[in-house]
């Protein structure tokens, strides 16, 4: 494995909340189902950070894991292509965290925005823990010791992402000076072709010398390309390159979910807390009764009063499951009273429903054999468990705690 291998790697995580809904469907899920066809994904169940939050209310935390797994399943995540995992069952990831605690300042956790909200936030709890502190520092073991290229989230996680980076710097600083570093990079310069060798210091002198980011850009495409560098060789290449120490741990970047937010039921955002919800497996009659209760337009009082779709939350669902030809039928009828909103809600119950259906019915087979899931997630944690071994033993030997 090269540093460009695991540049293709995406990583994301979730917290066990129990049961999905529309929200993480089209938030996140969809998303992923997108991304494992075009990268290397690890996807996992972030059972310790829920216990940053939930350590008193902890019981439920094993079948929450259970049902968000089986809810990855039924959206379509598929365990061939992609790696699921439980992040409990991964115990380097605790390892890691342990080991960053070390070089991580406290100002650096004390100024993460969500620190000082959530506490806000959930203020009939004690968050003053030393776990909630550094949960940010254990989304970054999450993430480097995957040595993950990629990490999609939404737009709150993207300073714990940027907090990632500025830990894997900062480590790189600290353990990637290893004694004659300079020869070991050249040395390791002259096991590339003559050819590869001469384009790599020129690259190279390039961007010292003048900061020409595009000769950055080709010298690491170049090393990306070598068959025959070791992992502890190309490491070095790619810090020599920018003048530095060996890169043990490369820096990740956020992958921004751009979906829009999926409205809820009452046109705030879906969430589990405002109840305005709409499952990911739910019973076809609930998804109608939830749908035909839903608010309208509040100017169209009765049926002949026109509305304006744009202050209709069933409208903003519309935005997300119909095609043009029904929204355009939506919009007209709406304005010019020609249709009732029970009317306009058909199409709405109709797509939720089919999409439902597949859900369901691909969620059957692990909700009747539980140990379908169960041997899923213990395939999924030993790769993972393979790969962040990896990582420790390389962490290890270059903070000096490896013994042989
Ligand atoms: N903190 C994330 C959340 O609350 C979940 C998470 C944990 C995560 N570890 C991660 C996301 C690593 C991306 C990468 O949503
Ligand atoms: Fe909303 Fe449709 Fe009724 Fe208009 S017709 S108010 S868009 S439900």
């Amino acid at each position: 494995m090269s540093s460009n291998d695991s540049n293709q790697r995406v990583l994301s995580g979730m917290r066990p909340t129990g049961r999905l809904h529309l929200g993480h469907l089209h938030g996140v899920l969809k998303n992923w189902v997108q991304l494992q066809h075009e990268y290397e994904c690890f996807f996992f169940v972030a059972d310790y950070h829920a216990l940053t939050t939930e350590y008193d209310a902890s019981e439920n935390i094993a079948q929450y894991t259970f049902d968000t797994v089986v809810d990855w399943l039924a959206a379509g995540i598929n365990p061939g292509t992609a790696t699921i995992f439980v992040q409990s069952r991964v115990p380097e990831h605790a390892e890691l965290h342990l080991i960053l605690s070390m070089i991580t300042p406290l100002r650096w956790l004390e100024r993460v925005p969500s620190y000082k909200d959530q506490q806000q936030r959930l203020n009939d709890k004690d968050l003053a823990t030393y776990g909630f502190l550094g949960y940010p520092l254990l989304q970054a073991a999450d993430i480097l010791i995957y040595r993950a290229g990629w990490v999609p989230v939404g737009a709150d996680q993207v300073a714990h992402v940027e907090l990632t980076r500025e830990v894997a710097r900062r480590f790189n600083h600290i353990y990637g000076r290893e004694p004659g570093f300079e020869e070991l990079a050249e040395a390791a310069v002259k096991k590339m072709s003559k050819k590869a060798a001469r384009l790599y210091h020129q690259l190279r002198r390039q961007y010292l010398e003048k900061g020409d980011g595009e000769a950055l850009e080709r010298a690491r495409a170049l090393l990306a390309e070598q068959q025959n560098l070791s992992i502890g060789d190309c490491e070095r290449l790619f810090g020599y390159l920018e003048g530095g120490g060996r890169i043990i741990l490369p820096e990740p970047q956020s992958l921004l979910t751009k979906t829009a937010k999926m409205p809820g039921l009452d046109g705030e955002k879906m969430s589990k807390s405002y109840n305005n919800y709409i499952s990911l497996r739910e019973e076809p009659a609930v998804v109608d009764e939830k749908i035909r209760t839903m608010q309208t337009d509040p100017a169209r009082v009765r049926r002949s009063d026109p509305g304006d779709p744009k202050n209709c939350p069933v409208f903003a669902l519309h935005l997300v499951y119909s095609d043009d030809d029904t929204r355009a039928w939506a919009t007209e009828g709406c304005q010019t009273a020609g249709i009732g909103c029970v009317e306009c809600k058909q199409p709405l119950m109709d797509a939720i429903n089919a999409e439902q259906a597949v859900f369901r019915q691909r969620a059957q087979q692990f909700e009747d054999d539980p140990d379908l899931v169960h041997a899923i997630l213990q395939e999924g944690s030993d790769k993972a468990r393979t790969i962040a071994r990896e990582t420790l033993d390389d962490i290890k030997e270059a903070v000096g705690i490896r013994h042989r």
